[in-house]
């Protein structure tokens, strides 16, 4: 089974002003190629902020961070940015550019990646094809739906083939039926594509739905079970 992420002993310490904020107070787990897993806890627990240090857009305080393999506790700012092209991320405000269509904001990582037009739009086509936006391509952000700007985000964070997905409460700003769609739709891509993916909720309903669950409390991971 290959590794695609392994923390040990991780720490984050924010600093507010001259008072320390230990939002991660020791973290150890690994996660294998494949797996669907959900940290789950409860508001202010450390989840955002774990999922950053994941995501590569912060740096650690103490403690490893390997993603497939790479140490990327200590790399430099450049260096982290190339890693961050290897990670998928969705967030609970979608984050689309709303004069963009469906098809544009999923082309645009690849846009930045200096992939031709040709294949922008292909490999765009595919993404969105696979959260069932195939007839959707053409409407701009504002002409869609909350579920359908969420799978737009999913198709966007697919598109550069990531090593995993990172999702921080993709669920949060969903109507109940809409948010079982779209975790419908997660368990869907990781059982028939293998995408590796690591969702943040406070919603044990959806944590649920995952094969294995971290739960946090205080900066720490208080049970690592399967579901
Ligand atoms: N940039 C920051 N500077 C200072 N303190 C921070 C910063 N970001 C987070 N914190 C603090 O770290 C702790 C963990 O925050 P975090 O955002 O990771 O929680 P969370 O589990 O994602 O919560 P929520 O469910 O509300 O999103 C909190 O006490 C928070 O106030
Ligand atoms: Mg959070």
């Amino acid at each position: 089974m290959t590794t695609v992420l392994e923390l040990e002993k991780l720490t984050k310490t924010y600093m507010m002003g001259a008072v320390p904020v230990e939002a991660l107070r020791g973290v150890s787990f690994v996660v294998n190629q494949g797996e669907l897993v959900s940290v789950l806890g409860p508001s202010g627990s450390g989840k955002s902020t774990l999922l950053n240090m994941i995501g590569a857009l912060d740096h650690p305080t103490s403690g490893t961070l390997r993603i497939k393999g790479v140490d990327v506790s200590s790399l430099s700012d450049n260096k982290l940015a190339e890693t961050r092209r290897n990670i998928g991320f969705v967030f609970q405000f979608f984050n689309l550019i709303p004069r963009l269509n469906a098809q544009a904001n999923v082309e645009l990582p690849l846009a930045i990646g200096g992939v031709s037009r040709k294949e922008r739009k292909a490999r765009a086509e595919d993404a969105l094809r696979s959260v069932g936006l195939g007839d959707r391509m053409t409407h701009k952000s504002a002409e869609l739906s909350g579920g359908e700007r969420q799978r737009v985000a999913v198709a966007r964070a697919l598109v550069t083939e990531p090593s995993f997905l990172l999702m921080d409460e993709p669920t949060g700003n969903l109507d109940s039926k809409t948010a079982q769609e779209m975790i419908d739709l997660v368990v869907d891509l990781n059982s028939k594509k293998h995408v590796t993916v690591i969702i943040v909720t406070h919603d044990a309903e959806v944590a649920a739905r995952t094969r294995r669950t971290l739960r946090m409390r205080d900066g720490l991971i208080v049970s690592d079970e399967v579901n």
